[in-house]
């Protein structure tokens, strides 16, 4: 066999390995209190992810290669950071395959990010990291009607886009995002809603949120998908993972 077959045949076997899933699931819920997501930095910027879910993120940037990320909420700015990361680094990739210079200032491929609150010494970071030529940010609701039509104005001209939902975590602000913004993905590239694992954990989990079992990304993604045919969920990207945030939520446009 093959190493990609190899690979795609442990990584099911892994998905219906019992034992494995179970501590996988035992440590999402034991992680979550202690707040082990913010463990992390993206380029020095705290991002608030689990490592799985960056290295997926990694692996569709380069897989789909868009020239547009949009993300719902930016907190400290990692994702951003990582987001532009990736793309600084498809641009090279292109430099090195065509046999030009990188020129830094051409930065076709591009991040936005949307934020109801971009604190001013998170804002402050972001614009003082050298990734900050590729970044644009919106401060603003995500589903705030002239937020949605400023989005879909940047998107316009760029030709694969991807999506990232991370800001308010109930049922009718991440349909409402959904709505606005899974249009904008392009055919074969993906919406990634994070936090779905919301319902999957105990109930009262997160007791000062408006969000809980019944009230979450991944209620709003079921009743999205039921309505959008042109989505499904990529199972594969949580077979292989088994510890993300996001079960259920890495949605594939065909
Ligand atoms: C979980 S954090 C985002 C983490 C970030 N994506 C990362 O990976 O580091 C959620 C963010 O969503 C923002 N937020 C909450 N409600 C929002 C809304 N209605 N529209 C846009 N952003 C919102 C919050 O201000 C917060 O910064």
């Amino acid at each position: 066999m093959d190493f990609k077959e190899e690979t795609k045949s442990r990584i099911r076997d892994n998905a219906n390995d019992v034992a494995l899933t179970r501590c996988a699931k035992d440590f999402m819920t034991a992680s979550t209190h202690p707040k082990y997501s913010y463990n992390f930095l993206a380029l020095g910027r705290p991002i608030i992810q689990y490592p799985q879910d960056m290295v997926a993120i990694q692996e569709l940037i380069w897989r789909i290669k868009p020239d547009l990320i949009i993300e719902t909420g930016i907190a400290h700015g990692g994702s951003l950071i990582l987001s532009a990361s990736m793309l600084a680094l498809l641009d090279y990739c292109d430099a090195v395959q065509a046999g030009q210079p990188l020129d830094p200032k051409k930065t076709r491929r591009r991040v936005l990010g949307i934020d109801i609150d971009i604190r001013a010494h998170n804002r402050a970071a972001i614009e003082a990291h050298p990734m900050v030529h590729r970044i644009d940010m919106i401060q603003g609701s995500s589903v705030a009607p002239e937020i949605v039509a400023e989005v879909n104005k940047r998107a316009s001209g760029h030709e694969r886009v991807m999506v990232i939902l991370d800001s308010n975590h109930t049922h009718a602000h991440v349909l409402a995002e959904l709505n606005a913004y899974a249009p904008l993905v392009s055919s074969g590239s993906y919406c990634v809603v994070f936090d779905t694992i919301i319902e999957d954990m105990p109930a009262g989990t997160y007791p000062d949120r408006p969000w809980d079992v019944g009230n979450n990304p991944k209620t709003a993604v079921r009743e999205f998908l039921s309505n959008n045919h042109d989505f499904g969920v990529d199972e594969d990207v949580e077979a292989k993972l088994l510890i993300t945030v996001a079960p259920g939520g890495y949605l594939r446009r065909r």
